[in-house]
């Protein structure tokens, strides 16, 4: 009996055994407990494309180190006994300031994809963005989320056919649209290349076109560009012209995300813009050594108090959220930790992801004395630097 007992105890200290081994989402600690999970089991050319940034990765990484430099500013005996994590964007009341990034392909990391996210995103009531390049069509997503998502907009080379995205978009009911403007130029997932280069499977089970080369992606099936004359998006040639021509186009709210400059965010209300997204793609846009939350106070500045300025990029912990809701954004986004849900659980992941962070950003609003989303401000941190 005792050596059995100290065999599972072998068992379950070994890094042979695979660390998902009598997991579930329900014991898992912390948002970051997840990525070696996810990690376990996906193939390096998915595993890549999601953990890649552009180039080196320092703007990736940096993302997040810079939450590292503000500290907080504790304020007691204030009573916390009803903590309310609720905010309201465009009218709409949300339980929480945290939200789901659009992300791309996410059938990729689990079968069920986006339509897994939508499920948890309803049971939570959390504001999901559904991607361009989503792998469920945005009907379907609506469907299992129980109303229509945001959506996020790469807008197709031809105008007639962004014309018809932005339609379609309209007609499944979506109240916003968050045109995404850090990718115009081109950019270089190396990382993402580096890793497809190692996968040895045989990709074309699943794959018009082998990864590996070139832009280490293939072109699959995407739904949002069924009915368009192409699927080519991101013109280079796009300018705050096409900022007014969508705004002629339609009465959903727009926001533009990737804005990281005082000018750029100055521009943006000039055109009309209804809310930004400061962004730099979870690092995955240009290699500008940027933090958001470095980027945040200059944009709001540029923005002025009327339109809500939103956050992504390196959030991990509720101390990170609630960092950036004292610098002024009105919510924050999460990316890589709500995938790393999906691959290791699923729909439970996604929601686990969701309640470790809400948990933590409830209980740091406590212990600092800011019950509600409005009391936390400036006076609520400080900075290292
Ligand atoms: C795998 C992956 C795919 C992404 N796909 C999109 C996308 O289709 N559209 C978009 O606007 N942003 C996309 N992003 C950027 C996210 O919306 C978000 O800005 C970023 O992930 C936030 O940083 P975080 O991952 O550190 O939380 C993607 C990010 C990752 C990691």
């Amino acid at each position: 009996m005792n050596s059995r007992r100290h065999f599972l105890r072998f068992l379950a200290a070994s890094p042979l055994l695979p660390r998902a081994f009598g997991q579930t989402a329900a014991n898992v600690l912390s948002v970051m407990d997840f990525e070696p999970l996810a990690h376990d089991k996906l193939p390096p050319a998915h595993w890549g494309y999601m953990a890649s940034g552009v180039d080196d990765n320092l703007t990736r990484d940096l993302n997040n180190a810079a939450y590292k430099h503000i500290e907080l500013r504790p304020h007691r005996l204030v009573d916390v006994s009803k903590p309310d994590l609720r905010i309201t964007l465009f009218g709409a009341e949300w339980p929480s300031p945290i939200f789901l990034c659009p992300l791309g392909g996410q059938k990729m990391f689990h079968p069920e994809g986006e339509v897994a996210v939508a499920r948890a995103a309803r049971s939570k009531n959390a504001l999901q963005i559904l991607s361009t390049q989503t792998s469920a069509s945005l009907e379907d997503v609506a469907k299992a989320l129980g109303r229509p998502p945001w959506y996020q907009l790469y807008m197709p080379a031809k105008w007639d056919d962004c014309e018809k995205l932005v339609r379609r978009v309209e007609a499944a009911g979506c109240p916003a649209m968050a045109w995404t403007v850090d990718t115009l130029g081109g950019r270089n997932l190396e990382t993402s290349t580096r890793l497809a280069r190692t996968d040895t499977r045989d990709c074309l089970g699943c794959h018009v076109s082998a990864p590996g080369g070139g832009t280490a992606r293939a072109q699959d099936h995407n739904p949002m560009f069924d009915g368009l004359s192409s699927n080519t998006i991101n013109p280079a040639f796009a300018t705050w012209e096409h900022v007014d021509r969508l705004k002629k186009l339609t009465k959903m709210k727009l926001l533009l995300k990737g804005i990281e400059t005082r000018e750029d965010a100055r521009l943006a209300r000039e055109h009309g813009v209804d809310g930004i997204i400061v962004s730099n793609h979870g690092g995955r846009a240009t290699e500008d050594l940027r933090p958001t939350i470095e980027s945040l106070p200059e944009v709001i500045d540029g923005a002025g108090t009327q339109i809500p300025v939103l956050i992504d990029g390196g959030i991990r912990r509720g101390t990170d959220a609630y960092k950036a809701l004292a610098m002024g954004a009105k919510a924050v986004g999460i990316g890589r930790p709500y995938v790393w849900g999906l691959t290791a659980f699923g729909q439970d992941g996604v929601e686990r992801v969701l309640d470790i962070l809400r948990a933590e950003l409830q209980r740091t609003m406590q212990q600092c004395g800011t019950p509600t989303i409005a009391a936390i401000t400036p006076s609520s941190i400080a900075s290292t630097h």
